[in-house]
């Protein structure tokens, strides 16, 4: 079935000028791109994003980082592009990712309280339509 997922490039991607080359794999695999927007997301935003991670150690640190500059919100789409995006991105982790992978081959640990790993990609269909109605309401 085709699949629609809500892909965010974080302000680390974004500040290291990567999210061209985050679409570029993206276009390359063959997805396609629905909805493109630049912003820098407040708080209130990243709390509704971030719920299940609520109570969670890195939940704040988390918020503050992903509002401390701009992001580019992405809705791709295409067969079964939940579960592709994620093997495109790679683990949580950056250090542990493997090459070949966006945070393998881009990413790398900074020592800090968050794992800044250059994108996020919807975990489930049911995450990627809460999720597009967070970024996209007007999908
Ligand atoms: P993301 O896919 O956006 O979902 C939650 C984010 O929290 C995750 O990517 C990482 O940026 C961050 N994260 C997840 N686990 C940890 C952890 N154990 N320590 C710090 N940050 C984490």
């Amino acid at each position: 079935t085709t699949e629609r997922s809500l892909v965010l490039v974080k302000p680390d991607g974004f500040a290291r000028g990567l999210t061209g080359e985050v679409l570029r794999r993206i276009e390359a695999k063959g997805y396609r791109l629905v909805a493109l927007q630049v912003l820098t997301p407040d708080l209130d935003r990243l709390h509704v994003h971030y719920e299940e991670h609520v109570g969670k150690p890195f939940f704040e640190p988390l918020c503050e980082f992903m509002s401390s500059g701009p992001v580019t919100a992405v809705v791709i789409e295409g067969e079964r592009c939940i579960e592709g995006f994620r093997a495109l991105a790679g683990a949580t982790d950056p250090t542990a990712a493997l090459p070949g992978t966006i945070r393998g081959d881009l990413g790398r640990d900074w020592g800090r309280k968050v794992q800044e790993n250059i994108v996020h990609g919807s975990d489930s269909p049911e995450s990627a339509a809460r999720e597009i109605g967070i970024w996209f309401p007007e999908l």
